[in-house]
């Protein structure tokens, strides 16, 4: 038989709705797992009674929370930006950078100079980093190959940074990321080759789990998202898309229309807009790393998001040019600073609304029985500490899948 573990004299916050308050925090609770799933959450009161044979933890009064959840990042990249920040700082914008050739285009060039297993050793050390602040689930998306021997290795850089880590990594293909130069004039023409080619040959190799879209004046019409998305469905892949990053498009009303996942980037939204998604049930998510490092200035509508209940994930966007940014703590407290979002709006941004717009609201993001035993140990006397004191906490401990991760593997990369 497998053991059964025990942690007692904890705070716990499990996220799930059910319990009292935003974090619906049970204090001096105890969790029970065994075979990578929780049995119980709850008050020690009502808590099974131990075997010997357990292995009972004392979590010396420590918060719990869920492991916590990076709903968006493109962290399997070849070169860097570097020069790219300069210029931006001397006052270029991003979509002038793009238009020249540099941006996304640039670690595209770089990003087919590598091997897959140069693109894996460059990519695990970035996962490890997030992993680092208490990440157990990561998004990761494609979009830097355009083609389809690099389109492919990146996806397949995914699964082997699952099974690296054990974490869970759910994968999406963000082929219409930008336009390759192959197809320079010919748009169209990508779009249909990545709907009825890449995509048909990714999903029969079980190579993706969703399908995103950059969904832009200097990316892809609203029209050709519907196209892929359309095709996306029909292979039984999910649907996203980056809606709303630089400029208002209609990708937002399409994706509520077709019952997408999640609206991604959204700081050009309309108000019809945060409506569809609301009625559609979409997540809202929110990439604050990317407003600071472009400098933004257009606010995401936060305030309609919440009135009309849309979910707010909050992720790192993890990228080499508009969010280099390695801690989802710190796009936490950046949502807070910057937007203004509660600390308790920001801790379900990185778990329950996060493992919601992954399509994993069954399972992650909650601290509940019947859910993934993947949670974190911060020593705080307050969990608003984690979002607020900036780069100063780092879980105490981490288990994922119901097993303890040392710390030593993951400092040493
Ligand atoms: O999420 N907006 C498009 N895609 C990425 C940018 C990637 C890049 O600049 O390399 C983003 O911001
Ligand atoms: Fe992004």
């Amino acid at each position: 038989m497998t053991p059964t573990h025990w942690m007692h004299n904890i705070h716990i916050m499990t996220m799930d709705p059910n319990q009292s308050g935003a974090l619906g925090v049970i204090n001096q609770g105890v969790i029970v797992w065994a075979d990578g799933q929780l049995i119980y959450v709850g008050s020690a009161d009502g808590a099974p009674s131990t075997n010997p044979e357990d292995n009972v933890i004392d979590g010396q009064g420590a918060w719990v929370s869920p492991g916590l959840v990076d709903c968006h990042t493109h962290l399997i990249w070849g070169g860097n930006r570097a020069g790219e920040f300069e210029a931006l700082l001397e006052g270029a914008s991003y979509a002038e950078i793009a238009k020249q050739g540099g941006g996304i285009m640039s670690t595209v060039t770089a990003t087919r100079a590598l091997s897959e297993q140069q693109l894996f050793d460059a990519a695990l050390p970035r996962l490890h980093r997030l992993m680092e602040t208490g990440v157990t689930t990561v998004e990761i998306k494609s979009g830097y190959g355009l083609d389809d021997v690099s389109e492919r290795a990146m996806l397949r850089v995914m699964t082997r940074l699952q099974a690296a880590t054990g974490i869970q990594v759910m994968r999406t293909c963000l082929a219409a990321h930008a336009l390759p130069p192959e197809y320079k004039g010919r748009q169209d023409d990508y779009v249909a080759w990545i709907a009825d080619h890449l995509l048909p040959s990714v999903a029969a190799e079980g190579l993706a789990d969703a399908v995103d879209v950059f969904c832009e004046e200097i990316a892809f019409t609203a029209a050709q998202a519907e196209t892929l998305w359309r095709a996306a469905q029909r292979l039984g892949l999910q649907v996203k898309g980056h809606v709303g990053q630089l400029s208002v498009s209609g990708g937002a009303d399409v994706l509520a229309q077709l019952g997408g996942l999640s609206a991604d980037h959204v700081e050009y939204l309309t108000d019809q807009q945060v409506t569809a998604l609301s009625q559609a049930g979409v997540a809202a998510v929110l990439l604050p790393g990317a407003f600071y490092f472009l400098r933004e200035t257009q606010m995401p509508p936060i305030d309609s998001f919440r009135r009309l209940q849309v979910p707010m994930a909050i992720a790192t966007d993890m990228n080499p040019g508009s969010s280099p940014l390695g801690s989802l703590l710190t796009a936490a407290n950046m949502a807070c600073v910057l937007w203004r979002m509660t600390p308790a709006e920001a801790w379900l941004g990185i778990t329950r609304h996060a493992a919601m717009a992954l399509g994993l609201g069954n399972r992650k993001g909650q601290l509940q029985q019947g859910y993934d035993a993947d949670f974190v140990l911060w020593q705080v006397e307050n969990p608003v500490q984690v979002i607020h004191e900036l780069g100063i906490h780092r879980p105490h401990r981490i288990w994922l899948a119901g097993k303890l991760l040392l710390p030593n593997p993951l400092i040493a990369h």
